[in-house]
């Protein structure tokens, strides 16, 4: 069993939540926080904006939970996963001292979030078929390593990481580490979320978003789940009013049971739209290789990858071309579409080679 308290930065050990005493005195009259007491416009779309907004109002934390299918107490929310990232890092690495270990080609917010607390990047790359290789991530990990980032489905290749493999490796770390797994993308997946594994692994982290399946990058907003007091550090760490008024009201509508059943519809779209991109174009002379992918994108690699590229953003495409010196240098990923969009897309490409 993890002792969280002996993980987290010691010097944070005593850190403490800014009070706020509103959750339980909804119908009060609030005269605590400096605020205007008028709606600032009758036409704004959303009341209330003129409070700050409950960090973790109850209504949407009930949704959440019921749809993560975790109890309360082991969510937080936040301004989208980057913004967890950046959290986790904060509070469990000591800047100049500290170590994390990501496996890339991965989602390159690990990295930047790292580098920004001056913990180091130990960087332990996929195999060549991008399989997760747990033995040489055991291998890597020595008294400094305080988080292990793992992203399944993994961005941008799109496999998934074996949760079994996941669920050994926390265990072995479970008295120095915490281990993170990135699921941004789960629910274009075939595989179960992890966040079951919380209650029995108290040092698993599981960062979920309403960016990808529900469609709202555009509000910021994602959760952390995790065992109880390590909610607890992190609610004391975020500022005290992370996510707007808008964000939850858009959060709130959005993960209602009539809504995620739509939501449902639209993830099947997208899977269907991906095996239907896969086969269409692994046809074409020019891709070398397609990778099957679990999330709402797939990653091919091509020849001529810039005459490719180019040729796509003139007619309008934009794709996620990689540096020229990374692992994907001939590397295209490109984001499931409307149907309509895949179409035209397939016959750009088919015009591209002529
Ligand atoms: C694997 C992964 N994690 C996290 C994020 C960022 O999520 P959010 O929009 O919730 O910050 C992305 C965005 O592309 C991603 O690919």
């Amino acid at each position: 069993m993890t002792n969280i308290e002996q993980l987290v930065r010691q010097d944070l050990k005593d850190i403490q939540p800014y009070p706020i005493d509103r959750q339980g005195n909804q119908n009060g009259i609030w005269l605590d926080m400096n605020e205007l007491p008028w709606d600032p416009c009758e036409q704004m779309a959303i009341q209330g904006i003129n409070r700050y907004p409950l960090p973790n109002p109850p209504a949407l934390m009930c949704q959440l939970a019921n749809y993560y299918g975790v109890s309360q107490e082991n969510l937080i929310l936040t301004r989208g996963s980057d913004d967890g990232i950046d959290a986790l890092m904060r509070l469990f690495c000591h800047p100049f001292r500290d170590e994390v270990i990501i496996s890339s080609p991965t989602f390159s917010m690990y990295g930047v979030s790292a580098k920004l607390q001056g913990a180091k990047i130990i960087d332990v790359p996929l195999d060549a078929d991008f399989s997760w290789n747990k033995t040489a991530v055991e291998k890597s990990i020595n008294s400094k390593t305080k988080i292990i980032f793992i992203c399944s489905p993994n961005n941008p290749t799109g496999n998934l990481i074996p949760a079994e493999e996941i669920l050994a490796l926390a265990e072995k770390v479970s008295t120095q580490a915490i281990v993170v797994v990135d699921e941004a993308y789960i629910e274009f997946s075939d595989t179960m979320s992890m966040t079951s594994k919380i209650e029995q692994v108290s040092n698993l982290v599981i960062l979920r978003t309403l960016s990808k399946a529900f469609g709202l990058a555009g509000i910021r907003c994602g959760v952390a789940i995790a065992e109880k007091k390590l909610i607890k550090f992190l609610q004391a760490l975020l500022p005290p009013f992370p996510v707007s008024q808008f964000t939850l009201k858009a959060a709130m509508q959005a993960t209602t049971w009539e809504n995620i059943e739509r939501i449902k519809g639209y993830i099947e779209i997208v899977k269907t739209q991906r095996a239907f991109l896969q086969e269409k174009l692994s046809k074409f002379a020019f891709v070398k290789k397609i990778w099957p992918s679990q999330a709402n994108f797939l990653l091919m690699q091509c020849d001529d990858v810039n005459k490719i590229y180019w040729y796509c953003v003139e007619q309008g495409f934009m794709l996620r071309k990689f540096n020229d010196k990374s692992q994907l240098h001939d590397c295209l990923r490109l984001s499931v579409g409307l149907p309509s969009q895949n179409e035209k897309l397939l016959n750009v490409l088919a015009a591209v080679t002529g």
